[in-house]
Protein backbone atom coordinates (compact mmCIF):
# COMPACT_ATOMS: atom_id res chain seq x y z
CA UNK A 1 0.00 0.00 0.00
CA UNK A 2 1.64 3.26 -0.87
CA UNK A 3 1.78 5.87 1.56
CA UNK A 4 -0.92 8.32 0.32
CA UNK A 5 -2.95 5.73 0.60
CA UNK A 6 -2.74 4.36 4.22
CA UNK A 7 -2.68 8.24 5.11
CA UNK A 8 -6.62 8.13 3.55
CA UNK A 9 -6.94 4.41 5.22
CA UNK A 10 -5.80 6.21 8.89
CA UNK A 11 -8.87 8.75 8.88
CA UNK A 12 -11.00 6.02 8.29
CA UNK A 13 -10.68 4.90 11.77
CA UNK A 14 -11.01 8.30 13.82
CA UNK A 15 -14.30 7.13 15.13
CA UNK A 16 -16.31 10.37 14.42
CA UNK A 17 -14.26 11.75 16.99
CA UNK A 18 -14.25 15.67 17.00
CA UNK A 19 -10.62 15.87 18.51
CA UNK A 20 -8.97 13.08 16.66
CA UNK A 21 -10.50 14.27 13.20
CA UNK A 22 -9.34 18.10 13.66
CA UNK A 23 -5.88 16.78 15.05
CA UNK A 24 -5.84 14.40 12.09
CA UNK A 25 -6.83 17.06 9.35
CA UNK A 26 -4.64 19.49 10.66
CA UNK A 27 -1.39 17.88 10.52
CA UNK A 28 -2.75 16.50 6.78
CA UNK A 29 -4.02 19.43 5.17
CA UNK A 30 -0.85 20.69 3.45
CA UNK A 31 -0.17 17.27 1.75
CA UNK A 32 -4.21 15.89 0.95
CA UNK A 33 -4.46 17.41 -2.52
CA UNK A 34 -0.73 15.57 -3.85
CA UNK A 35 -1.75 12.43 -1.51
CA UNK A 36 -5.52 11.87 -2.74
CA UNK A 37 -4.22 12.77 -6.55
CA UNK A 38 -1.88 10.14 -6.32
CA UNK A 39 -4.51 8.52 -5.52
CA UNK A 40 -7.01 9.15 -8.43
CA UNK A 41 -9.55 10.75 -6.63
CA UNK A 42 -12.13 11.86 -8.77
CA UNK A 43 -14.69 12.61 -6.13
CA UNK A 44 -15.10 16.59 -6.89
CA UNK A 45 -15.15 16.20 -10.46
CA UNK A 46 -17.98 13.68 -10.48
CA UNK A 47 -20.08 15.78 -7.35
CA UNK A 48 -19.81 18.89 -9.90
CA UNK A 49 -21.07 16.96 -13.11
CA UNK A 50 -24.03 15.84 -10.92
CA UNK A 51 -24.60 19.24 -10.03
CA UNK A 52 -24.69 20.07 -13.10
CA UNK A 53 -27.52 17.82 -13.48
CA UNK A 54 -29.56 18.98 -10.89
CA UNK A 55 -29.14 22.89 -12.15
CA UNK A 56 -30.73 21.86 -15.87
CA UNK A 57 -33.25 18.96 -14.89
CA UNK A 58 -34.42 19.69 -11.65
CA UNK A 59 -33.77 23.32 -10.91
CA UNK A 60 -34.20 24.71 -13.94
CA UNK A 61 -31.64 27.68 -13.71
CA UNK A 62 -28.00 28.04 -14.90
CA UNK A 63 -25.21 27.13 -12.48
CA UNK A 64 -24.06 30.90 -11.94
CA UNK A 65 -27.74 31.10 -10.74
CA UNK A 66 -27.48 28.78 -8.30
CA UNK A 67 -26.64 29.20 -4.39
CA UNK A 68 -24.29 25.85 -3.43
CA UNK A 69 -22.84 24.86 -0.15
CA UNK A 70 -19.86 22.84 -0.36
CA UNK A 71 -20.45 20.90 3.46
CA UNK A 72 -17.09 19.10 4.39
CA UNK A 73 -15.31 21.96 1.68
CA UNK A 74 -11.83 20.46 3.11
CA UNK A 75 -9.01 22.15 0.58
CA UNK A 76 -11.82 23.48 -2.15
CA UNK A 77 -11.06 20.38 -4.37
CA UNK A 78 -15.04 20.30 -5.01
CA UNK A 79 -15.55 24.20 -5.15
CA UNK A 80 -12.73 24.65 -7.64
CA UNK A 81 -14.87 22.02 -10.12
CA UNK A 82 -17.89 23.39 -9.54
CA UNK A 83 -16.35 27.13 -10.20
CA UNK A 84 -15.07 25.43 -13.89
CA UNK A 85 -18.66 24.26 -14.64
CA UNK A 86 -19.74 27.76 -14.12
CA UNK A 87 -21.28 28.09 -10.30
CA UNK A 88 -20.72 31.29 -8.83
CA UNK A 89 -22.42 31.40 -5.36
CA UNK A 90 -20.38 28.96 -3.62
CA UNK A 91 -19.79 28.96 0.37
CA UNK A 92 -18.01 26.52 2.29
CA UNK A 93 -18.02 24.39 5.76
CA UNK A 94 -15.96 22.45 7.38
CA UNK A 95 -14.65 20.93 10.74
CA UNK A 96 -11.20 21.99 10.19
CA UNK A 97 -9.78 25.52 9.96
CA UNK A 98 -6.06 24.21 8.16
CA UNK A 99 -8.58 22.59 5.31
CA UNK A 100 -10.49 25.63 5.33
CA UNK A 101 -7.91 27.85 5.24
CA UNK A 102 -6.25 26.40 2.04
CA UNK A 103 -9.81 26.49 0.50
CA UNK A 104 -10.14 30.07 1.13
CA UNK A 105 -6.73 30.46 -1.01
CA UNK A 106 -8.59 29.00 -3.99
CA UNK A 107 -10.44 32.29 -4.24
CA UNK A 108 -13.36 30.36 -5.45
CA UNK A 109 -16.10 30.37 -2.28
CA UNK A 110 -18.04 33.78 -1.20
CA UNK A 111 -18.19 32.32 2.79
CA UNK A 112 -16.13 29.60 4.24
CA UNK A 113 -16.39 28.35 8.18
CA UNK A 114 -14.14 25.99 10.37
CA UNK A 115 -15.39 24.14 13.56
CA UNK A 116 -18.75 22.86 11.96
CA UNK A 117 -19.31 19.20 13.25
CA UNK A 118 -22.31 17.77 10.84
CA UNK A 119 -22.17 15.12 14.44
CA UNK A 120 -23.62 16.90 16.30
CA UNK A 121 -26.14 20.02 16.54
CA UNK A 122 -24.83 23.61 16.05
CA UNK A 123 -26.40 26.68 15.41
CA UNK A 124 -26.45 26.83 11.75
CA UNK A 125 -23.20 29.06 10.27
CA UNK A 126 -24.81 30.91 7.38
CA UNK A 127 -28.06 31.78 6.73
CA UNK A 128 -30.32 28.80 5.55
CA UNK A 129 -31.60 28.47 2.15
CA UNK A 130 -29.43 27.07 0.14
CA UNK A 131 -30.46 25.44 -3.72
CA UNK A 132 -28.09 23.34 -3.68
CA UNK A 133 -25.86 20.90 -1.51
CA UNK A 134 -22.62 18.87 -2.35
CA UNK A 135 -21.22 16.85 -0.15
CA UNK A 136 -17.96 15.05 -0.84
CA UNK A 137 -15.73 12.57 0.73
CA UNK A 138 -17.36 13.23 4.21
CA UNK A 139 -19.74 10.67 4.83
CA UNK A 140 -16.49 8.57 5.53
CA UNK A 141 -15.94 5.78 7.49
CA UNK A 142 -14.61 7.61 10.65
CA UNK A 143 -15.60 10.95 10.13
CA UNK A 144 -19.48 11.78 9.71
CA UNK A 145 -22.41 9.51 10.89
CA UNK A 146 -25.49 8.51 8.49
CA UNK A 147 -27.91 11.45 10.72
CA UNK A 148 -25.59 13.89 9.65
CA UNK A 149 -27.43 14.33 6.52
CA UNK A 150 -30.45 16.05 8.58
CA UNK A 151 -28.35 18.59 9.55
CA UNK A 152 -27.70 19.06 6.30
CA UNK A 153 -31.06 19.29 4.81
CA UNK A 154 -31.38 21.90 7.73
CA UNK A 155 -29.44 24.07 5.55
CA UNK A 156 -31.03 23.60 2.29
CA UNK A 157 -34.10 26.39 0.74
CA UNK A 158 -37.82 24.02 0.40
CA UNK A 159 -37.43 22.12 -2.84
CA UNK A 160 -33.37 22.33 -2.51
CA UNK A 161 -31.22 19.59 -3.41
CA UNK A 162 -28.52 17.23 -2.00
CA UNK A 163 -26.19 15.70 -3.43
CA UNK A 164 -23.67 13.40 -1.07
CA UNK A 165 -20.97 10.52 -2.12
CA UNK A 166 -20.72 7.51 0.23
CA UNK A 167 -17.38 4.96 -0.72
CA UNK A 168 -18.72 1.89 -0.82
CA UNK A 169 -16.90 0.68 2.22
CA UNK A 170 -19.32 3.67 4.15
CA UNK A 171 -22.37 2.49 2.65
CA UNK A 172 -21.46 -1.35 3.31
CA UNK A 173 -19.83 -0.49 6.83
CA UNK A 174 -22.58 1.93 8.60
CA UNK A 175 -26.38 2.01 8.58
CA UNK A 176 -26.40 4.28 5.64
CA UNK A 177 -29.31 2.29 4.37
CA UNK A 178 -31.90 2.23 7.43
CA UNK A 179 -31.00 5.73 8.55
CA UNK A 180 -31.83 7.57 5.07
CA UNK A 181 -35.29 5.40 5.02
CA UNK A 182 -36.32 6.75 8.51
CA UNK A 183 -35.11 10.52 7.45
CA UNK A 184 -37.36 9.87 3.65
CA UNK A 185 -39.92 8.65 6.25
CA UNK A 186 -40.06 11.84 8.08
CA UNK A 187 -40.40 14.03 5.17
CA UNK A 188 -36.99 15.62 5.63
CA UNK A 189 -35.44 14.37 2.59
CA UNK A 190 -36.92 12.30 -0.50
CA UNK A 191 -34.30 10.72 -2.51
CA UNK A 192 -34.48 11.40 -6.57
CA UNK A 193 -31.39 9.34 -7.77
CA UNK A 194 -28.81 7.79 -7.25
CA UNK A 195 -25.29 6.93 -9.20
CA UNK A 196 -24.25 3.66 -7.89
CA UNK A 197 -20.79 2.60 -7.75
CA UNK A 198 -19.79 5.61 -9.89
CA UNK A 199 -16.15 7.00 -10.06
CA UNK A 200 -14.58 8.15 -6.50
CA UNK A 201 -11.02 7.06 -5.81
CA UNK A 202 -9.01 4.18 -7.36
CA UNK A 203 -9.27 2.10 -4.92
CA UNK A 204 -13.01 1.76 -4.93
CA UNK A 205 -15.97 3.17 -6.32
CA UNK A 206 -18.66 5.27 -4.27
CA UNK A 207 -22.80 5.67 -4.68
CA UNK A 208 -24.05 9.23 -4.99
CA UNK A 209 -27.43 10.46 -3.61
CA UNK A 210 -29.34 13.09 -4.69
CA UNK A 211 -32.49 13.80 -2.43
CA UNK A 212 -35.03 17.17 -2.96
CA UNK A 213 -35.90 18.52 0.19
CA UNK A 214 -39.48 17.76 1.96
CA UNK A 215 -41.22 20.47 3.21
CA UNK A 216 -41.39 18.77 6.82
CA UNK A 217 -39.91 20.92 9.44
CA UNK A 218 -36.40 19.07 10.37
C1 LIG B 1 -11.78 13.31 2.71
S1 LIG B 1 -11.95 14.99 3.14
C2 LIG B 1 -12.98 15.59 1.79
C3 LIG B 1 -12.80 17.06 1.57
C4 LIG B 1 -13.39 17.61 0.28
N1 LIG B 1 -14.84 17.60 0.31
C5 LIG B 1 -12.87 16.84 -0.90
O1 LIG B 1 -13.68 16.20 -1.58
O2 LIG B 1 -11.66 16.90 -1.13
C6 LIG B 1 -13.10 14.95 4.48
C7 LIG B 1 -13.38 16.32 5.07
O3 LIG B 1 -14.43 16.16 6.03
C8 LIG B 1 -14.14 16.98 7.14
N2 LIG B 1 -14.81 16.39 8.30
C9 LIG B 1 -14.47 15.28 8.96
N3 LIG B 1 -15.33 15.05 9.96
C10 LIG B 1 -16.25 16.05 9.92
C11 LIG B 1 -17.38 16.37 10.71
N4 LIG B 1 -17.74 15.59 11.75
N5 LIG B 1 -18.11 17.45 10.38
C12 LIG B 1 -17.74 18.23 9.33
N6 LIG B 1 -16.66 17.98 8.54
C13 LIG B 1 -15.92 16.90 8.84
C14 LIG B 1 -12.62 16.95 7.25
O4 LIG B 1 -12.12 18.04 7.99
C15 LIG B 1 -12.21 16.94 5.79
O5 LIG B 1 -11.97 18.23 5.30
Amino acid sequence: MSNSESTIHASHGLDGDTSKLEKYYADWASRYDDDVRREEYGGPRAIASMAVMVADSFLGRAPKAIRVLDAGCGTGLAGLELKRKGFEAIDGFDLSQEMCDIANDTGVYRELAANVDLNVDQAPVFARGYDLIVCCGVFTLGHVEPDGLKRLASYLSDGGYLIVSTRKSYFEGTDFDSATARIEAEGVLERVATLKNAAYIAEEGAHYWIYRKGSKPN
